[in-house]
């Protein structure tokens, strides 16, 4: 068990990515809190944590609420890890990115993330360290169309995680971020229903397809990544991003 006695917090922890993680994380001996909106899919993660004698705790809260974060974390007590991992999806250039829009990515993608940052790491601090992972995107390292603000969100991801993994190094506080390409979640299912009604399969396929690998990710491939960087595995890694996306950034030429 690489992460025995742990107190772990994973946020959009109900569903896809957050889900894989809360339930690897588990199963490898963390107690984990779960911090979603979704009530339904939380309880549903808590529950199969549960049956299968594992341990975590569902927190129904929105990240982008400062003050309720705050609460949240405050009764949960000691955090040995945090992973930064509720976002939402938007498509779109510049051009039809209406106000509402950018501010509801950055409400969550951002904020929310500085949210759980600023509850948690004073704590780990006073305990003496911690390890901090926070979920990226491919999108902020290179030109995807139409993903201006949700880019631009996660270019400030990458950019929270420097700066934190830099501030904290000398409490014994490590920070990293991975970058996914397409991994298949409801997030994808999603923004696919969403924004290509009618299109859903040839738009699947044509995603899985821009991966050079041939095919999305499992959220279970992301949750593998996420242990090692969160376990004592990975002691010497901090301030480092990882792209975990079948050949995406470096091969698509
Ligand atoms: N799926 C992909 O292809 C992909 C690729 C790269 C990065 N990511 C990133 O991975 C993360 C997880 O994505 P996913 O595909 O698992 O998404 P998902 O939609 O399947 O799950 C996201 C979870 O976050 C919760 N959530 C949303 N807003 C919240 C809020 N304000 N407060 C608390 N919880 C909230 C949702 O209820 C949901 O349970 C996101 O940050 C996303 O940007 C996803």
């Amino acid at each position: 068990m690489k992460l025995k006695d742990k107190i772990a917090i994973v946020t959009g922890g109900g569903s896809g990515i957050g889900k894989a993680i809360s339930q690897t994380f588990a199963e490898e001996g963390a107690f984990v809190h779960i911090l979603d909106l979704n009530e339904k899919a939380g309880a549903n993660v808590v529950e199969s944590i549960s049956r299968k004698g594992g341990k975590a705790q569902l927190h129904v809260c929105s990240v982008a609420n400062q003050k309720v974060v705050m609460n949240v974390v405050d009764r949960i007590g000691r955090v040995d890890i945090l992973v930064n991992n509720a976002g939402i999806a938007h498509v779109g250039n510049v051009e039809n990115c209406s106000e509402e829009d950018f501010n509801k990515v950055f409400e969550v993608n951002v904020k929310g993330a500085y949210n759980a940052l600023y509850a948690v790491v004073p704590k780990m601090r006073i305990q003496g360290g911690g390890v901090i992972l926070n979920i990226a995107s491919i999108a902020a390292l290179v030109g995807i169309s139409d993903r201006f603000v949700y880019s631009m969100s996660k270019g400030a991801v990458h950019a929270m995680t420097m700066s934190v993994a830099r501030d904290y190094l000398k409490y014994n506080i490590r920070c990293n971020s991975i970058s996914p390409a397409r991994v298949h979640t409801p997030f994808v299912d999603g923004f696919i229903a969403k924004n290509y009604p009618g299109k859903e399969e040839e738009m699947f396929e044509r995603l899985a397809q821009s991966q050079p690998i041939g095919r999305m990710a499992q959220p279970e491939e992301i949750a593998k990544l996420a242990l090692f960087l969160c376990s004592d595995d990975a002691a010497f890694i901090t301030g480092n991003d990882y792209p975990i996306d079948g050949g995406f950034v470096k091969l698509n030429n």
